[in-house]
Parts: structure tokens; sequence; C-alpha cells
């Protein structure tokens, strides 16, 4: 049975709380820190405060219990031997991550320090944090042999973040003494010894204890890297089969049939080759700025990553013309717009392309009839009501008289709805789908305009023979 270890977590966002429950529901004992006094009340109440799958079920094991809410950093600091700092690492004007919020927890962990303490970077952080975080420790006064420095960094998706966080594909471990990393070594061992897998009421995922999680044992700087380069990555794999989908859209291939062509091939894989109006979050775009950034600073030409972002935010501006091309002209034109998060499953509308993709509909005189399932309050606060957007309550009256319908979420919702009743509700039936939710051919035989991203745009018969006249 592997050890409890007394564990705090600063910062509640994404990151700190889901790690918080997790190393809670891997028998840890944990305080959860936060500044802001009216999240910690509300944690402390049973709000979950984000919209996250198994969140509020170990919440409300361990609330109050084996996970404490506060926002005394020192008392957390005195009590616990591992400090993980999950604080946000905004991105700055100039596309540099804003690490001012880490340098403050570090200055306040500092001036508690009573015994041998191990400091974790959990949020993602430019290589060379370490090296600070250490400095900034030591002008505190704090003797180097009381603390260490470790990088470990989190792969969690929102959405589906505890599984994610209990179920990883690796655990990446960046640390430059031995002491540091046996503790992370105890940290994790329910999960790489696999009790966690053999537990009855275990939260299910892809991990078992016959295919147990890998613990990568890193130098720091080298974990620092390994966040930013599987995020930029990942985008770069995204922003590839963006730039792919608008060749096929310009050979009339079908770009669905080439991912899954490429993706056979296993060096390859078939994830993240799904072509859409550009990636968004929080994550992805911070973070391949960032990394860009951290390169240009160290004199490494990595313009492939400019490349990534251009391809990125034009495929907004290719769905906006697709739209128009549908349509004609824009102003005045009713839209039901299906979907304002990031993605689906989540609340989170932190750059999201459809947010933007709605700002700019506004821009060109559109009224947006919007539903999210999740995302509404959000969007509301960044995109209020007027007489030209409004939020609907669910799809049909969002599409009730819509000049045309545009899915930019990929809720499961949105892939199977009532296609009858939306052509009897719709002005004109006509779909616009930046995230390929339909087979073109079964939209044409249920009446409907479609188009879709990187494939052949579908029209009925009728309607085609009369545009062709
Ligand atoms: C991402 C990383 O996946 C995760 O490892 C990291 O810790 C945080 O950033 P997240 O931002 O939650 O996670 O979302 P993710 O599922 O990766 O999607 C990011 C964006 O890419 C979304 O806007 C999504 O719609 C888009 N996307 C994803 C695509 O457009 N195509 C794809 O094939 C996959």
């Amino acid at each position: 049975m592997a050890e409890a270890v007394q564990i705090a977590v600063v910062g509640s966002g994404y990151v700190g709380l889901v790690a918080a429950v997790c190393f809670a529901e891997m028998g840890h004992s944990v305080i959860c820190v936060d500044n802001d006094e009216s999240k910690v009340a509300a944690l402390q109440g049973g709000d979950t405060l984000i919209h996250e799958n198994h969140l509020p079920e170990l919440l409300e094991r361990y609330r109050n219990t084996r996970v404490r809410f506060m926002t005394d950093l020192g008392e957390a600091t005195r009590t616990c031997q591992a400090i993980f700092v999950a604080v946000g690492t905004p991105q700055s004007e100039t596309g540099d991550a804003d690490l001012s919020y880490v340098e403050a927890v570090a200055s306040e962990i500092a001036r508690s320090i009573n015994g041998y303490k191990v400091i974790i970077e959990k949020s993602t952080v430019p290589v060379y944090t370490n090296e600070w975080i250490r400095r900034v420790i030591e002008r505190n006064g704090v003797p180097r042999d009381a603390f260490d420095i470790v990088s470990n960094p989190e792969f969690l998706r929102e959405g589906t973040a505890v599984e994610d966080f209990l179920h990883p594909d690796r655990i990446v471990v960046g640390a430059d003494s031995e002491r540091a990393s046996e503790l992370l070594s105890e940290i994790y061992l329910p999960l790489t010894q696999g009790e966690y897998y053999r537990r009855p009421n275990a939260i299910p995922g892809g991990c078992s204890p016959e295919n147990l999680p890998i613990l990568l044992q890193t130098s720091t700087k080298s974990a620092e890297i390994i966040k930013h380069a599987s995020n930029a990555f990942l985008a770069l794999k995204i922003s590839f089969i963006n730039a792919v989908s608008n060749l096929c859209e310009a050979a009339d291939a079908n770009v669905e049939q080439v991912a899954r062509g490429m993706g056979l091939d296993s060096r390859i894989g078939p994830k993240f080759l799904r072509p859409g109006i550009g990636y968004g979050g929080s994550c992805f775009p911070k973070d391949i700025a960032a990394f860009r950034s951290v390169a240009e600073q160290m004199g490494v030409d990595f313009n492939l990553l400019s490349e990534v972002e251009k391809i990125n935010s034009n495929q907004k501006k290719r769905f906006l013309s697709k739209v128009r091309s549908a349509l004609w002209t824009l102003r005045g034109k009713r839209l039901a717009v299906l979907g304002l998060a990031f993605k689906g499953d989540t609340d989170d509308i932190r750059e999201s392309p459809a947010i933007d993709l709605v700002e700019m509909f506004l821009a060109e005189g559109c009224t947006v009839v919007a539903y999210d399932p999740a995302a509404m309050g959000r969007a509301e606060s960044k995109i209020p009501r007027s007489s030209q957007m409004q939020y609907a309550s669910g799809v049909d009256e969002a599409a009730a008289d819509a000049d045309a319908l545009l899915i930019l979420t990929d809720w499961q919702e949105f892939a199977s709805l009532d296609l009858v009743q939306l052509h009897s509700l719709m002005r004109y039936p006509i779909i616009v789908d930046g995230r390929n939710l339909y087979d073109p051919q079964h939209m044409i035989e249920n009446g409907f305009t479609y188009l879709s991203i990187g494939r052949p745009s579908a029209t009925p018969l009728r309607e085609a023979a009369r545009l062709a006249v």
C-alpha cells in the first residue's frame, strides 16, 4: 500500500482543482490554495466552478476532508512536503508567458519554508522557469539544500480532465535531484503500480493493472520543453490537416478520406487530424505563442510555429467566406449558431474560434441566434444580448426562421439533430458545418444544402438544377 503524502496544490483553476481532487482520489491528503477568497468559499461549499466530468462526485467525496481549500499559502507550505504550483501563466502582449503569479507564489513559499520541500511546476512554463524559481527562493534566504524544484507537466484535456489525470499516457517527472524524484515517484505510485486501477470504484479509463502508465524521468529543463513541444506538435497536426482540407476543397477531394489514409500509418496516427474552424482553448494558442517566443529569445529559428498560428487564424476567415458563398450577402441574415465553447463537453470559451466567428458575423451585420449546451452564461458575459445577438434555449429556437445554421462546436448533441424538424423550422435549409459532424450524402437526402470542411459541398438536386438555370 502506497504511503499518503501531504500535498499542497496552489491554484484552483482547471489544472489545480483537478489535480487536487485526483491526488485525494489516489489516497493523498491535499490542501488546495487560492488567493481568491470567493473561489475558496465556493469550493468549500461544494460548487465545482467548472463543468467537468467526475469532478462533482470527487469533490463531494473529499471536500473539507481529504481536500481542504484555503487562502493561506504559508500554512499550506508549512504543512505539506510537496507543493504543486498550478497558477495561471497568461499570455503577455509579446506572446511570452507572464510568470508573475509563479514568482509571487515562489516568494511566498520561501517565506514559510520550515523543512525540506519539493516545489513542483504543474502549470505550463517556459524552459528555465525552474531556475528562476530556485533563484527567487534562494534570494529570500532559503538554503539550497532545503528545497528542490521539479517539473511535472500536466497533459489533461478539458472535458476529460479527471480521466486524463488518473489514466495518463505518461507521467513526466523532470528532476535534478534523487530525493525530489523519489517523492514524486511515491506520489504517483497508486497509478504506476496499479493499486488505484484495482479498486472497484476507480474512475474508469484507458489504464488498468495490465496497462500501467509509464513514469518518465528526465531533467527539469527537458520536462519543461516536453510540455510546450507536445502542445505545439498537436497544434501543428491540426493546422496541417486544416491546410490539407483547404487543398482538398480546391481539388474536390475529401479530407476525411485523406485523414483516414494518413492516420492508418502508425507513425502518423489518427488522432488530432480532425479538420475544422481551428484550434482554441486556454492552452494551444497561448502555449504556441510562448514556445515561439522562447525559441526567439534563445536565438532559435522556429518559424514553423508562426505558420501553424497563421493557418489557424485563416481557418476562421475561410469559414466566414464559406458562409458568404452559401448566402451571397451577409448583412441582415439570420444565422442559427450551434456551439460557442472552444470544443464539445466544456463550458470554456477562452480563445474559442466559435466566439471569434460570432463576432465576425455580427460585424458583417448578421443577426445571430446562438445555442450551446454549457457555454451560454460565459458567452453572454463576453457578447451581451442585443437586437443582433440572441441566445436560444435549444436547437429548435435557434433554428427557427434562420437563413442558415452553422455548427461551430463538436458537441455530441449536434451530431444527432432531428433533421426533419430542422428543415421545417428554418427559412432556408442551409447548414454550414465547421466540425464535419454529418455525412454530406445524408444531408442531401434530407433536403439540405450542406457545406463542410475539406469535403465536396452537397446541394440537393432540385436546388442544384435551379442554381444551374
Ligand atoms: C489541450 C491538450 O490536448 C492537453 O494535452 C493540454 O494539457 C491542454 O491543451 P484542451 O485545450 O483541453 O487540451 O483541448 P483539446 O481536446 O486538445 O482541443 C484543443 C483544440 O483543438 C479545440 O479547439 C479542438 O476543437 C481543436 N481540435 C482538436 C481540432 O480542431 N482538431 C482535432 O483533431 C483535435
